[in-house]
């Protein structure tokens, strides 16, 4: 292909998206990794295992006490994040649900908290099944209809969690609209985005309104599936300080190990999601138009339901793709026991193709009733698009359909 065809396929991808943040991979690459920093220069940030760092004369150091409350790779990791997400701070955790558990930590008992109701299952395990029981009083609403988030918003509501797109359902919610709702019904309310099937690269809800922008970093954001973190992303400073005390007086932190691996991943986010995005297209394009198929999930396709949100507040569309085979829960488990490439999995983001089976796998721990309503089936798949040449992702998807609907 030639280099202008090349131009064109990237421009038609991204045709009518949000345009890219300037100067994203610079950032990516170069922010907080000045060598400099470091008496050796080194380029690359080193791992810094140290538990305890020396001090000049008590209370008298150079920016480092002891690793918990501060380490020098963390940091590092901490200030590419924050400029990728267009903020001044940023924290690691030691996963995502470490990030929702700290955020969670800022209220007390008998605080309000609004949540998207299509959210991660873990999210909802710890809303409803920790968060409701040590007295936080929990509801759900639909955020994709920014007045039923409107109609649950209490006098001791004190944060809104959005998920967007959610997992599994891949509804997407905006923003700005929502952000913009909540704060004119109380600026105090703390309005948290859980960012992570976007990525930075794809999404900036902060520039949107949000007050957070969290993340398991375990998915795009490491994009190698050989890190378990979370992240959290703001500009106002006195959630910062609230969160940074917390980050320490919890202490639930990321090795410093897992943060120079992530550290690593950001380095290719860019290019990853680029390619994630054209590998998932091709592949909601082929579900999509396949008779095996009841209906596909993707926002990033025109017949999604809220594709005007995403192009509005999107500057492209991850590897997450959700679709109901046609059949019964035997069609769902024949196609996914089929796949060759595709590993059976839960988690996503990494580079590798996955397939999972939410109802069974990640989203078990939400009650059936409550899966119904959400319109997780026995015959929902849930993919999450790797970074696989496009015709061997699609050969093995139709390897496995053709398993579950045998030709008669
Ligand atoms: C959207 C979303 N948020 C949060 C989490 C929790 O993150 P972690 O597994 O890193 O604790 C997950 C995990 O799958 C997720 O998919």
């Amino acid at each position: 292909m030639s280099n202008t065809n090349k131009k064109e396929e990237q421009s038609d991808l991204f045709a009518g998206f949000h345009t890219a943040y300037k100067s994203f991979a610079t950032d990516a690459i170069h922010v907080g990794q000045e060598p400099e920093q470091w008496k050796s220069m080194a380029v690359v940030p080193p791992i810094s295992l140290s538990t305890t760092f020396k001090q000049h004369s008590p209370g008298k150091h150079a920016g480092f006490e002891y690793s918990r409350s501060g380490n020098p790779t963390r940091n590092c990791l901490e200030k590419a994040v924050a400029a990728l997400d267009g903020a001044k701070y940023c924290l690691a955790l030691a996963s995502g649900l470490a990030a929702t558990v700290t955020i969670t930590h800022m209220l007390k008992a008998g605080d309000g908290i609004v949540s998207m109701d299509d959210v991660y299952g873990g999210t909802n395990r710890y809303f409803q099944r920790i968060a409701a029981e040590v007295g936080l009083d929990v509801s759900f609403a639909d955020c994709t209809k920014p007045q039923l988030l409107k109609a649950a918003l209490k006098p001791n509501t004190k944060l809104v969690w959005i998920e967007t797109p959610t997992n599994p359902m891949m509804k997407v919610v905006d923003i700005k609209a929502c952000s913009d709702l909540v704060h004119e019904h109380n600026k105090d309310i703390v309005v948290v985005v859980d960012n992570t099937f976007m990525s930075a690269y794809f999404q900036r809800p902060l520039a949107l309104g949000a007050d957070i922008c969290m993340y398991s970093a375990t998915k795009y954001m490491n994009g190698h599936s050989d890190v378990v973190m979370g992240l959290v992303s703001m500009n106002r400073e006195d959630l910062y300080e609230r969160l940074k005390f917390l980050q320490n007086a919890l202490g639930s932190v990321p090795s410093p190990f897992d943060c120079f691996l992530c550290n690593r991943g950001l380095k290719t986010l860019h290019l990853r999601m680029e390619r994630h995005f054209k590998n998932a297209l091709a592949v909601a394009k082929f579900l999509e138009a396949d008779p095996r198929v009841e209906h596909v999930l993707y926002p990033g396709l025109p017949s999604h339901p809220q594709y005007e949100v995403m192009k509005r507040q999107c500057t492209g569309c991850p590897g997450m793709i959700a679709f109901d085979i046609k059949g019964k829960l035997e069609h769902a488990t024949t196609f996914l026991s089929n796949l060759k490439m595709f590993a059976i999995a839960e988690s996503l983001g990494g580079y590798e193709s996955l397939a999972e089976h939410p109802a069974i796998m990640t989203h078990a721990s939400v009650p059936e009733n409550e899966r119904n309503v959400l319109g997780i089936s026995d015959t929902l798949i849930r993919l999450s698009v790797g970074l696989e040449d496009e015709a061997d992702i699609i050969e093995d998807l139709d390897q496995a359909l053709a398993a579950a609907h045998p030709k008669k």
